[in-house]
């Protein structure tokens, strides 16, 4: 199949629908990464989802929506849910509800009894949903396992040939998925962290807000809540292995000519200029979230890079989320300095 590229035009946009309507497959722009997008009323289309991604089939999709009215057509809105809607939609969380019997078909919820919704912060995709006339399923457009997309160029090196089109809108200005929270159980509960904080949510719903993700929650890979969660995520195939910017030193001397590092700016100034193969994180958690991805899809494409160093940060707001990223692309791999 030749994968077609669109603007974020309006011209553009019709023939996306218009594909849509066929029940192919578009990519689509979103703050946090590009998604994957096929009509979610249509059982064939989202089949096409799993397989172009090569998604196990027990793991279920979100629903993106233009209009937070739509979610009402195929969930049970409670009240709960719609001040989370109203307060941080269009954004980057996605909410899970009880869905209505019979009204999303088991390929898209795997078969559970309720279903996630997001409404994501942008216009080319808002619009895109509009002229389809229909949600859309919208998991992330990368390979399963592999880093999430955050520019079209990743899109194509996972999907071209794949997919009928991907609308390309710029880099994604978030960097990592949105913030998924579960209120079809009390307490709300956060499974997957993201750029909207616990500390938010409980300010919002005025309520304790329970993070499963945590280290001290139950053992998630027992008992995962996100079905998604069991599986191995954002990984490239090179070994990527953590490292506390108090060891940069000592990471400094143990340094091979083949190793890459990621860092924010003032830990890469504290390695030997020159030596080493290194990615900007830029300042702060904000950039090192929109840049954590695109890194690690560079390096696992660079033939003489054999393992990627990156720093952790402090686990304040979007720091969660990066960091949850990163233990999952490591695997939990830590530098241990000797
Ligand atoms: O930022 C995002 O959320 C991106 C953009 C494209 O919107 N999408 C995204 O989708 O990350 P995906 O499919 O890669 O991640 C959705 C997560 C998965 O871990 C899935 O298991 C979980 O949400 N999920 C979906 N439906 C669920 C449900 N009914 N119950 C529990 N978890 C669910
Ligand atoms: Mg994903």
């Amino acid at each position: 199949m030749e994968t077609q590229a669109f603007k974020p035009e309006l011209a553009d946009l019709k023939k996306a629908a218009q594909l849509i309507d066929d029940g192919e497959l578009v990519a689509f722009p979103t703050e946090t990464v590009y998604g994957l997008g096929a009509d979610a009323t249509n059982p064939a289309a989202v089949k096409k989802v799993f397989e172009a991604k090569g998604r196990p089939a027990d793991n279920p999709l979100i629903v993106t929506v233009a209009d937070p009215k739509q979610v009402a057509d195929f969930a049970q809105v409670s009240a709960a849910a719609q001040v989370l809607m109203d307060h941080f939609w269009p954004g980057s969380l996605t909410i899970i509800l009880p869905t209505k019997p019979k009204h999303l078909d088991d390929v898209v919820t795997g078969g559970l009894p309720t279903a996630a919704f997001r409404l994501p912060d942008n216009q080319a995709t808002q619009e895109l949903i509009k002229l389809a006339g229909v949600p859309l399923v919208g998991p992330s457009a990368n390979t399963s396992g592999k880093p999430s997309p955050t520019t079209a160029a990743h899109v194509w090196h996972d999907m071209d040939h794949k997919i009928a089109g991907i609308i390309d809108d710029g880099p994604t200005t978030v960097g990592v998925e949105s913030t998924v929270v579960d209120l079809s159980v009390s307490p709300a509960t956060i499974l997957r962290t993201g750029a909207v904080t616990e500390e938010e949510l409980e300010q919002v719903l005025d309520e304790p807000v329970i993070d499963v993700t945590q280290p001290t929650a139950v053992d998630d890979a027992v008992h995962p809540k996100a079905p998604g969660m069991k599986y191995r995520h954002y990984a490239p195939d090179k070994p990527v292995v953590m490292f506390d910017p108090l060891d940069a030193g000592e990471l400094a001397k143990a340094l091979q000519g083949s190793d890459a590092v990621m860092a924010l700016d003032d830990t890469l100034a504290q390695l030997p200029a020159g030596q080493t193969k290194t990615w900007s994180l830029g300042k702060d958690y904000q950039s090192a979230s929109e840049q954590l991805f695109a890194g690690l899809r560079y390096f696992d494409d660079q033939g003489d890079v054999q393992r990627i160093y990156v720093e952790r940060l402090p686990e304040i707001g979007l720091g969660r989320a990066y960091n949850n990223r990163l233990a999952k692309a490591s695997g939990n791999q830590f530098f241990q300095a000797d």
